[in-house]
């Protein structure tokens, strides 16, 4: 007989994948994050639902079944789905992130895309079934009443799916990317009755609670269920918002992802990071006084909404109008590889590198590389730069909050002075400490570059100080249980 749980959570990417070796061994990369440290604080008995990504992963559940060793997943309960890898591929590639991802960020270049044709037709089908996938599998592993976590923009269907088949449950859905302005969403085929667009918005709105990064996005959601479907916004008691639509109403909740401070503390100071230092300080070397030189830092996806060219055409600037930081700064840019079977992420790669290049061939000279870019994924060397950074920057175009943002001013050695774009999530919690800018401005990021490299060491170690607080207001775990105590209520 199956066990059922009490607290489910679904997502598209799970807490571990799997790689198949040339001998067909398995090997197993457990993940972090948020979700993972949130589920494993739960008392009692849960599960994870998940999407097998790729062939390991394939291959971990046909000699498993489908619930994954406990063993390989540090204890917890994970049940990983297997969907015909073409129907995994037009949910995740097609339509989660090439439109979905697109409109929340406003990515699209409106002369030439979005094209909604029969290819996107079929590939929306694909979605439905996957989310129809999702569904299934958590109806069957819900006990009575239990309490299920919906995550992010690859499954906005399965809440009104899983009330229809399970209306005993509490709902939650939780939106990590921000949420489009209505006359953006709308660029989704918007007919009220068949269209896409409503189905994105009703299929959340079948959750007992919605809940977004920030407030922002929140509005933003409840303006879309107002214009597109008719739906009603009131005010809870306790001042939450309510959105009525069809008899039903949605609780619309905000809870602000904060960096796990204890964590990063902690593993920023083990050995690999520190040799990791190393190699970084040697690369960024020193000025001709003697000085080590100062060290602007990003440490990204390659994600096309992190906007890391213009971060280095800003930093080109910075050394266009201020030739006194010639020799006395060096950009470390870590951008680790995202996305990759989408063409347009692979371009945007190459567009960094070759930013990058063009601006060590305008001022580089034989002992001063001005930019330092690493483009594979090592976390050690991410925590690394954190630690040295006298700068973070954090440029994004729209981003749902950017935990990077978070997490430097928490480790970084000496107080970092911060950089923030106005459209990051983070920019609600962060605005006062940081220097905040348009991210399509380049004069303007510029100017934010050279103030904040050149901000009194006092005043930064103190601004650093009162943004790590606010960063890690609520850690992974609180956030995570703030959730399931509001959706029990
Ligand atoms: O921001 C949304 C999000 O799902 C994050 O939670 C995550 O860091 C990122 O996108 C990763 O995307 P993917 O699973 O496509 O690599």
């Amino acid at each position: 007989m199956v066990t059922r749980h009490q607290v489910l959570v679904a997502s598209n990417r799970g807490p571990v994948s799997y790689t198949v070796g040339e001998q067909g061994e398995l090997t197993v990369k457990r993940g972090g994050g948020g979700l993972v440290s949130g589920l494993s604080s739960v008392k009692g008995d849960a599960v994870w639902v998940c999407a097998a990504l790729g062939d390991g992963d394939r291959e971990a559940v046909r000699r498993t079944g489908g619930r994954l060793d406990q063993a390989d997943t540090g204890g917890q309960v994970v049940r990983m789905l297997d969907i015909a890898p073409e129907v995994f591929a037009d949910a995740y590639n097609g339509i989660a992130n090439s439109v979905l991802w697109f409109v929340h960020h406003m990515l699209y270049q409106t002369p030439l895309e979005p094209v909604f044709d029969t290819e996107f037709d079929r590939q929306w089908r694909s979605y439905e079934a996957y989310n129809a996938a999702f569904a299934d599998a958590l109806a069957e592993e819900a006990a009575e009443g239990a309490v299920v976590v919906v995550q992010d923009y690859h499954l906005t269907l399965v809440p009104g799916l899983l009330r229809e088949r399970r209306p005993d449950l509490r709902i939650g859905h939780f939106s990590h990317t921000p949420w489009a302005p209505p006359d953006y969403f709308r660029l989704l085929p918007d007919d009220p009755d068949g269209g896409v667009a409503a189905a994105v918005l009703r299929g959340i709105l079948g959750a007992d609670r919605a809940a977004f990064l920030t407030q922002r996005w929140a509005n933003a959601f409840a303006e879309c269920c107002v214009k597109l479907l008719g739906a009603e916004v009131a005010a809870s008691d306790d001042g939450e918002m309510l959105v009525t639509y069809q008899g039903r109403t949605t609780r619309i909740g905000v809870h602000g992802l904060g960096a796990d401070g204890d964590f990063l503390r902690e593993r920023s100071r083990r050995p690999d990071v520190t040799e990791r230092m190393a190699d970084l300080r040697e690369q960024i070397g020193r000025d001709r006084d003697g000085n080590a030189r100062k060290a602007i830092v990003r440490v990204d996806r390659t994600e096309l909404s992190k906007n890391i060219v213009r971060g280095l055409l800003a930093y080109r600037r910075l050394l266009d109008d201020h030739p006194e930081w010639h020799g006395r700064v060096v950009h470390v840019a870590l951008a680790y590889p995202s996305r990759q079977d989408l063409a347009v992420y692979r371009e945007y790669i190459a567009e960094v590198s070759r930013v990058a290049e063009e601006v060590n061939a305008a001022y580089g000279t034989e002992d001063w590389t001005p930019v330092v870019l690493y483009l594979k994924d090592d976390f050690a060397r991410s925590l690394a730069a954190y630690r040295l950074a006298d700068v973070a920057l954090v440029n994004p175009i729209r981003d749902g909050m950017n935990l990077v943002a978070k997490e430097m001013p928490v480790v970084s050695d000496g107080g970092c002075a911060l950089v923030l774009s106005r459209e990051a999530g983070a920019f609600a919690e962060l605005a006062e400490d940081a220097i905040t800018v348009n991210p399509y401005d380049i004069g303007a990021t510029a100017d934010a570059l050279h103030r904040a490299l050149s901000m009194d060491a006092d005043e930064r170690a103190e601004r650093a100080k009162r943004l790590a607080a606010a960063a890690t207001a609520l850690p992974p775990t609180a956030w995570f249980l703030e959730q399931l105590d509001a959706l029990r209520r």
